[in-house]
């Protein structure tokens, strides 16, 4: 178990007392590691073959004798200024094509053979250095990877890629549908990147881009690690990735599935809005009219928590960064209340994490990140309201250690699909709707909600992903499904399995060429249905779903529900229609089927609807599968999740209410802070959380 954080006392050495106090700070915080290095490449090599090793071996050696482990980063993620002048080619061009100046961070070609060559040279470096020392027990590559580059060294390796890809001209003009508009490309050298100033409009070219700038980045991730791992290949490597958001400016738009597979450990940093009202992003202009929901929110961090423990095949993860108070960045950086960061570290934990790690110990004394919250303020208190909690929390995963909880994995028998090539040719589409509620990754976490508020443990998978370990899989807006995946999901109905798909699924494949066979293609027979149109509904515009008037089936009876955005015209073939529309000229036509397949069932939600109709069909599926079994006996007031690992019990509170919970008579638990038994009637502050040990 890791529990430390960002340190970055290269902004400190002109004041070594600085590092005695951070120490004697970072055992009273109960504090066990601590990552260095990662924008450090000033202070490692101020001029070019100039290294200066001795303050960071000087740091790690006292970290080592204060028995704090160290994760020592690659300093890729910030260049020196030297670099740059004198190997521009390093600082990228935007799809307009202009070069960036020297500036910001995260800014780097990934394709430049001279940042490749300097960047091998200061890892090697770093490895010769520390990869020996006791101390540094995990690589951390770089920081957030992401971002893409449009010089010309990218767009020889893109039509390199592409060569690769299609070995013939005609097989990519294909795939494009090139012959649309007059695309036709004649030779390799007229491909370029997309640009607002060029090549914007062939979805088949932005798709493959979108893949380029995973395959890049992930090639110039795998050469940082070979750099290091030539030295010694025994330690683990990371990289922390970043969480998706719905707002793709904030996303790294990397397919993390395929950076995942390579990493020895997933590690991930988490930022979400707590207290903020509503439940979006602040970035999505959340409603300020709207109630604060917590709950709601811990479900879209919950879903995180998911996507990285599935990233890394079920093992645990490691939470990299978050903050214990507040987010400078973020638009209003509000302060995490009382207990709140006890919470959401715990809830990492909870979910599959081996740590939590902060961003950061110290607030800089200048520039950009002054005022981000930081364990230790500027004042350097150990008595500040921050400082104190995080002190708890560290004397409480001391605790933990002994209940079985790290290193345990979470077996989940329900799974949601997300996928980022998905998410990319589905946003990238014209039509039937181009506002801001196409919303995939809203709808995706609007279904891991139904599962998640029901107590359920999910994975998240996508389109290479073994299905035949589950017994229920949710599709939301599954647009770009290629065959073999389709197939793999038919199998699994087949064998038994529960799957259900909703409106925009199964309607292109790979290239983003629609189905001949209309939709929803290769799921056609395992659906039992074919649509035929799909309507969007204007903003206000509403039309509902009832149960026929032939009656209930399926073992549902159906309340009238909601629906808005999206309304497909179904046609069934073998499926049975369990409910249908109840407005407009398609009133009376199926709205939600059921086929049997095999030993299996599917089902196809064929709108957009409220919350309260997947919770209703997936709590039913949920107990049928006896994925509920764990949270039997727990009658939880609102605003309560509880989730089990090892032998914890982790109850929390996202509300900002005192709680009252009712331990189940039928179970034995003590209280992880002290060896009392814990029975009858369990009192929850507001945004608290109780850790139970199973006796
Ligand atoms: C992360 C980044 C950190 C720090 C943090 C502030 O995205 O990795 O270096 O900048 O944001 O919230």
């Amino acid at each position: 178990m890791y529990y430390g954080c960002d340190y970055n006392p290269e902004q400190w050495l002109h004041e070594p007392a600085a590092l005695d106090r951070d120490i004697t700070l970072m055992k009273k915080a109960n504090i066990n590691s601590a990552t260095l290095g990662m924008f450090s490449w000033s202070s490692l090599e101020p001029e070019e073959n100039q290294f200066r090793f001795d303050w960071l071996r000087s740091v790690i050696d006292r970290l080592y004798a204060a028995e704090i482990a160290v994760i020592l980063g690659t300093p890729s993620g910030a260049r020196p200024h030297w670099l740059a002048a004198k190997y521009p080619e390093v600082l990228r061009v935007n799809a307009r094509r202009e070069q960036q100046l020297f500036g910001d961070r995260h800014n780097h070609c990934y394709t430049s053979p001279a940042y490749r060559t300097r960047i091998g040279i200061i890892n090697r470096r770093l490895a010769e250095e520390f990869a020996a020392h006791p101390a540094v027990e995990l690589w951390h590559l770089s920081n957030e990877y992401g971002g893409e580059c449009h010089c010309e060294n990218c767009q020889k390796a893109f039509r390199e890629y592409l060569e690769n890809r299609y070995e013939t001209l005609d097989a990519l003009n294909y795939a494009w549908w090139n012959t649309f508009w007059s695309k036709n490309i004649s030779s390799w050298d007229q491909i370029e990147s997309p640009s607002p100033i060029g090549e914007g409009s062939v979805h088949g070219l932005n798709l493959d881009w979108r893949r380029f700038v995973t395959h890049q980045t992930k090639d110039f991730m795998l050469y940082e690690r070979d750099c290091l791992k030539e030295v010694n290949p025994d330690i683990p490597f990371t990289t922390n990735l970043m969480m998706s958001s719905e707002d793709s400016s904030m996303d790294p738009g990397l397919n993390y599935w395929q950076l995942a597979r390579e990493l020895d450990v997933v590690s991930w940093d988490s930022y979400p809005s707590w207290h903020l009202p509503g439940y979006k992003m602040l970035a999505l202009e959340s409603d300020p009219t709207e109630a604060v929901d917590d709950y709601r929110r811990a479900s879209e961090v919950a879903f995180q928590h998911d996507l990285f423990r599935s990233l890394g095949g079920g093992k645990p993860f490691l939470l990299m960064e978050s903050t214990p108070s507040n987010t400078n960045w973020q638009p209003i950086s509000k302060l995490k209340k009382p207990g709140m960061n006890i919470t959401s570290s715990l809830q990492a934990v909870a979910h599959g994490s081996d740590s939590v790690q902060y961003f950061q110990w110290r607030k800089s004394r200048g520039s950009f990140e002054k005022f981000h919250g930081a364990v230790v303020s500027h004042r350097e208190s150990a008595e500040d309201r921050v400082f104190s909690e995080a002190a708890e929390l560290g004397a409480k995963l001391n605790k933990l250690e002994s209940a079985q909880v790290f290193g345990s994995r979470i077996s989940a028998g329900a799974a949601l699909y997300f996928d980022w090539e998905n998410r990319w040719a589905f946003e990238d589409s014209k039509g039937p709707r181009n506002d801001s509620r196409k919303a995939y990754v809203e709808t995706v976490k609007a279904h891991y909600y139904a599962l998640w508020s029901q107590g359920a443990d999910i994975d998240i998978v996508h389109s290479g992903s073994d299905f035949s370990v589950y017994k229920l899989i949710i599709v939301p807006m599954g647009y770009l499904m290629p065959e073999d995946t389709a197939a793999r999901l038919a199998s699994f109905v087949e064998a038994g399995g529960n799957l259900i798909t909703t409106y925009f699924t199964g309607m292109v494949n790979e290239s983003d060429l629609c189905y001949s066979n209309g939709t929803p293609g290769p799921l056609t027979e395992v659906l039992g249905i074919e649509v035929s149109e799909i309507d969007p509904l204007y903003p206000g515009e509403r039309n509902s779903m009832k149960t026929p008037a032939s009656g209930v089936s399926a073992g549902l009876k159906l309340p009238e529900y909601s629906l808005r955005d999206y309304c497909e015209l179904i046609r069934p073939q073998t499926a049975e229609v369990l409910a249908e529309y109840g407005a407009d000229f398609y009133a009376g036509s199926p709205a939600l089927t059921r086929n049997s397949y095999g030993r299996g069932q599917a089902f196809h939600i064929a709108a957009r609807s409220e919350d309260s109709l997947h919770i209703e069909l997936y709590r039913k599926l949920l107990e049928e599968c006896d994925l509920l079994d764990h949270c039997h006996g727990w009658n939880l007031p609102a605003g309560i999740d509880i989730r089990f690992r090892g032998d914890a019990v982790f109850i929390m509170n996202y509300s900002a209410d005192n709680q009252v919970i009712e331990i189940p008579e039928d179970r034995a638990y003590r209280y992880l802070h002290e060896q009392l038994d814990c029975s009858g009637r369990l009192e929850l502050p507001a945004y608290a959380t109780e850790v139970l040990i199973k006796e």
